[in-house]
């Protein structure tokens, strides 16, 4: 449990309640065990589309369907008890319509039991989000660097920079206005996302956005050390679980190649003792 979370299960609106307090910390969760775990210490566990290229090997966010978000969504919110879910919309379930958007995002909801989505999108995405909060469901919204439009945006590239900052900073305004109960700002340069920070009523929750933000997210498997393919400025690791389970492996191979386990306390005995148990 976060320490500065309720006694009782998070909702957007003690996110929103949150802005200029203790710093909301957000990690991603995929499963109900990485839940349990991020249930323990964080605010929110964000279901992100992330879990593509994480868990699914993708080369982007692109190819995540509505049936990995739910059968993720259902996966994490087993596993939470205190700390809120969000699941990201993923690319092509919202941006047709509001009506698509609103379709998509009640079935989220619905059938995993989180109470928010998240979608990427300033501007544009304006509309959308007011039709989805004004019909129950709460958006967290995303701008800056927005994973989906990779190809238009030529890659992943920090977003806000060189006279840019005028745009974000609309976009900003423009989902705050539309009803997002919080804004994850991604790779947006952090005097930026400071000022942001400073005109929005709302949480701004910073990934690669600096130290000015409402709080913090990170992918659990990045700051774990568990996904290693590629790892951005941005990215404390935290633990380095990937080259602990890399050893723990190597060393299980070799003792099965030299027969070294199991040993007899691993196994089973063709007659009970009695008084033991296995
Ligand atoms: O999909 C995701 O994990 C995200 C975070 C990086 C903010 O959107």
């Amino acid at each position: 449990m976060s320490a500065t979370s309720p006694a009782r299960p998070v909702l957007p609106p003690d996110i929103r309640a949150r802005k200029g307090q203790t710093p909301l910390v957000v990690l991603t969760a995929y499963t109900t065990p990485g839940a349990r775990l991020v249930d323990a210490h964080c605010d929110i566990a964000l279901v992100g589309d992330s879990v593509g290229m994480v868990l699914h090997g993708l080369p982007s966010t692109l190819g995540v369907t509505m049936e990995m978000m739910l059968l993720h969504g259902r996966s994490v919110v087993k596993g939470l008890s205190r700390a809120m879910a969000v699941i990201d919309m993923p690319f092509g379930s919202y941006e047709e319509s509001p009506a698509q958007a609103y379709r998509n995002a009640a079935r989220l909801l619905a059938e995993t039991g989180a109470p928010a989505v998240k979608l990427e999108g300033g501007m544009h995405m304006a509309e959308t989000i007011a039709f989805l909060t004004k019909r129950g469901v709460p958006v967290m919204a995303h701008i800056g660097l927005t994973p989906q439009s990779v190809n238009t945006l030529g890659g992943y590239k920090v977003v806000g920079r060189d006279g840019e900052g005028d745009s974000v900073m609309a976009d900003a305004l423009a989902i705050e206005a539309a009803g997002a109960f919080s804004v994850v700002l991604e790779k947006v340069p952090m005097g930026l996302a400071g000022r942001i920070t400073q005109r929005l009523a709302i949480p701004t929750i910073g990934i690669g956005a600096g130290i000015h933000c409402d709080g913090q997210v990170l992918v659990l498997d990045d700051m774990l050390g568990l996904f290693t393919e590629f790892r951005p400025k941005f990215v404390k690791r935290y633990a380095e679980l990937g080259a602990a389970a890399d050893a723990a492996i190597a060393d299980y191979a070799a003792e099965v190649r030299a027969r070294a386990f199991p040993k007899e306390e691993h196994a089973f005995a063709d007659v009970l003792a009695k008084g033991t148990k296995s």
